[in-house]
């Protein structure tokens, strides 16, 4: 899949571009603070309707407006589609594809795939249980449109049982209820953990792969689902038996404390916490080949090439490993490059768009927008 153009209005402090005339490789460049990041995350959050670099998606508004609105062309097997994404303080996210108004996220997530790499998942191993998740969710949710509407569908039931939780505890009601949502808790979550279990099962063994090429064969990583229950045997069962075990607790502490919303992924170094026992070169090296594992994994389950996303950290790498890291997209995949103007990038690629980004302004190939 390819991203042919995009129409930025408002989004952090790229006020007004209109960019047309991405080629597969694209260098995105300027120096400090002029909205590279900015850039990207743009065309990210057209892929996820999110992005990890904000508290709440206000943050992603330009300081001063009160909407920011998206729109991208892309353009697959010859087939090309119009993506509109709009956020305003007044009125909710409005997304709509081919200029029809889709009411489900999953309808419209997954329509432009993309791997990302960036700084901040940089150090996803140390970070907390809840990046991960939202790493695993975000991958999974672009291939799979059943597993977003049953993460939402958890996520809106365990909303309902923690309000219950919170009246058994404060008020007395009664418990009963709770059986209800816990039901369909198990419905949705049992489906959620068995899509992550097979993912990370894919995962595990392309990471495990690359690694050990890249350290020369001396690094085994190992990665692995936390469950909160039993993952031996009969999923719903054992999803049942430990939500009935802790319900006296959940009532007490008036919180939900079992289901994927509390799973982890664990990553295992030479048969050591890699969380605890990794140096941060070899966390970053580890993030980098799972996010190329990642890339692989959505490429297989969809038959479609993800746009990659590279922020950064490409041009801090050594030489050996840009080069080990292009030859995974192997010249199919769209690539988007951010940093400062490289001189080498010529011997990355023979042709590619130039876009260049100063104070939130946007040139492509010396043309203004
Ligand atoms: N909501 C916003 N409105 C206006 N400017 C913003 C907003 N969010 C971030 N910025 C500005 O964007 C700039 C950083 O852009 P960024 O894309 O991170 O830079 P870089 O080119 O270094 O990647 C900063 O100057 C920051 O103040
Ligand atoms: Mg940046």
């Amino acid at each position: 899949m390819e991203l042919k153009s995009i129409s930025v209005k408002n989004f952090r402090n790229i006020k007004d571009a209109e960019v047309i005339g991405f080629k597969k490789a694209n260098l995105v460049a300027g120096g400090n603070a002029q909205g590279k990041t900015n850039f990207l995350e743009s065309i990210y959050y057209l892929s996820t309707l999110s992005s990890s670099r904000m508290k709440t998606l206000n943050d992603l508004i330009s300081i001063g407006e009160t909407y920011f609105s998206l729109r991208c062309k892309v353009e697959k097997d010859g087939l090309s589609k119009t993506l509109d994404a709009f956020y305003g303080l007044e009125k909710e996210t409005n997304v709509r594809v081919n200029e029809n108004p889709v009411s489900k996220k999953s309808e419209f997530i997954g329509e432009l795939k993309t791997v990302k790499f960036s700084p901040e998942d940089i150090d996803l191993i140390k970070r907390s249980p809840v990046e991960r998740r939202r790493n695993i969710n975000l991958l999974l949710s672009q291939i799979s449109r059943p597993y977003l509407s049953d993460l939402s569908r958890y996520h809106q039931v365990l909303a309902q049982k923690n309000k219950l939780l919170f009246q058994v505890s404060e008020r007395g009601a009664d418990k009963k209820m709770l059986s209800v949502w816990n039901a369909q808790l198990v419905e949705t979550g049992v489906r959620i953990v068995k899509a992550r279990l097979e993912a990370i099962d894919s995962l595990k063994t392309g990471l495990k792969e690359l690694q050990l090429k890249i350290s020369g064969g001396k690094e085994i990583i190992e990665l692995s689902y936390k469950c909160s229950f039993d993952i031996n045997g009969d999923l719903v069962k054992n999803f049942e038996k430990k939500l009935e075990e802790v319900q006296e607790k959940e009532i007490i502490r008036k919180a939900s404390l079992i289901g994927p919303h509390r799973d982890d992924l664990v990553f295992i170094l030479n048969g050591k916490d890699a969380k605890y026992f990794s140096s941060e070169g070899q966390q970053r090296s580890i993030i980098i080949n799972l996010k190329l594992t990642e890339y692989m994994l959505m490429k297989e389950k969809t038959g479609e090439e993800p746009v990659v996303l590279i922020d950064d950290i490409f041009f801090d790498l050594d030489e050996s490993r840009r080069s080990a890291i292009l030859s995974v997209f192997n010249g199919m995949a769209q690539v988007f490059l951010a940093g400062t103007e490289d001189k080498n990038f010529e011997k990355y690629f023979s042709e590619y768009s130039l876009i260049k980004i100063e104070e939130g302004k946007v040139t492509i190939n010396g043309q203004k927008s």
